[in-house]
């Protein structure tokens, strides 16, 4: 595929990986580049070879935020009436059932820092710098970063991040539960996270969409509903062939081979 702004490999077997690139901006998403993404992370949901997708951007960037030179002379009317953001959401409507990682470097600034916060598994580098720095520029979070950046930090810790527009560390992000681990290097980072992204790719596609899918559900549903759910969706799981498969082969201490069935 011919993208200008992102890339797309199949760095190892099972896994996709979509490379922001666009480094004399620090990989600053304009209009376009999130379309490319949408347009790259739909062919690897029906692709039959990816399992799991990793999302990264330059050592120096994630992503330094939404574009603000696109945004700078915006409307009122021009952002409501060509609902400006919305499609971001694209990645997290249900639509991309596979699980996606982030491989956060660098800057994860404004809309680098939510789009990471969209992905299902954040990696990051101690140095990382993270934050929600709109407050600075006259506006405020629009890509549910005062949603998501609260439900991971808790109130206390998002309201002085968000009103102050201060940056944290990727330190400070896997203390706090933002991201699940830390990495002193990049080339750490880089090999973990294809690591955990081949380790996803070997299990049974349909308990990793199952598992994906219920994780999520805690974020909408409240304690008792989210529990009825994933009590559904668990008993669903008999009957797939994978179930018995892996079932089988614990008891007869044997590797899993997975139907996807
Ligand atoms: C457009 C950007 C950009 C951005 C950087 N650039 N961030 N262009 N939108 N968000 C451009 C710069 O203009 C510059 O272009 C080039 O990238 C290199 O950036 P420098 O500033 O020269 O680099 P450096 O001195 O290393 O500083 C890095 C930085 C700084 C600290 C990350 O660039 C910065 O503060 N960027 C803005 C961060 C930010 O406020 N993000 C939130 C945006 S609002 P030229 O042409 O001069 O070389 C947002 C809204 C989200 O995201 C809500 C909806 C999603």
């Amino acid at each position: 595929s011919n993208y200008e702004y992102i890339q797309v490999s199949e760095p190892r077997p099972g896994v996709g990986q979509v490379t922001l690139n666009r480094p004399k901006a620090l990989n600053a998403l304009c209009t376009p580049l999130i379309n490319e993404l949408n347009a790259a992370l739909t062919e690897f949901q029906s692709s039959p070879t990816v399992r799991a997708i990793l999302l990264t951007g330059s050592q120096k960037a994630f992503a330094a935020g939404a574009d603000i030179k696109e945004m700078a002379p915006l409307t009122f009317s021009q952002a409501y009436t060509t609902s400006f953001i919305e499609s971001w959401s694209n990645l997290t409507t249900g639509a991309l059932k596979k699980p996606l990682i982030a491989a956060v470097s660098g800057h994860a600034l404004g809309g680098g820092c939510e789009l990471a916060l969209m992905a299902d598994i954040i990696y990051c580098t101690s140095s990382a710098n993270f934050g929600q720095p709109e407050i600075k520029l006259g506006t405020i979070p629009g890509a549910g970063g005062s949603q998501r950046l609260t439900r991971a930090v808790g109130k206390a810790k998002a309201m002085e991040l968000i009103l102050t527009g201060k940056s944290f560390s990727g330190e400070e992000a896997e203390r706090w539960g933002v991201a699940a681990r830390s990495f002193a290097t990049y080339e750490e980072l880089m090999e973990a996270a294809l690591k955990t992204a081949e380790t996803i790719a070997g299990y049974s596609k349909v308990a990793v969409m199952a598992a994906k899918e219920v994780v999520n559900k805690s974020q909408d549903l409240p304690l008792r509903d989210g529990v009825e759910y994933e009590r559904r969706v668990f008993h669903s799981l008999f009957g797939s062939q994978d179930q018995k498969i892996g079932m089988k082969a614990f008891a007869e201490k044997k590797k899993a081979e997975w139907s996807d069935e």
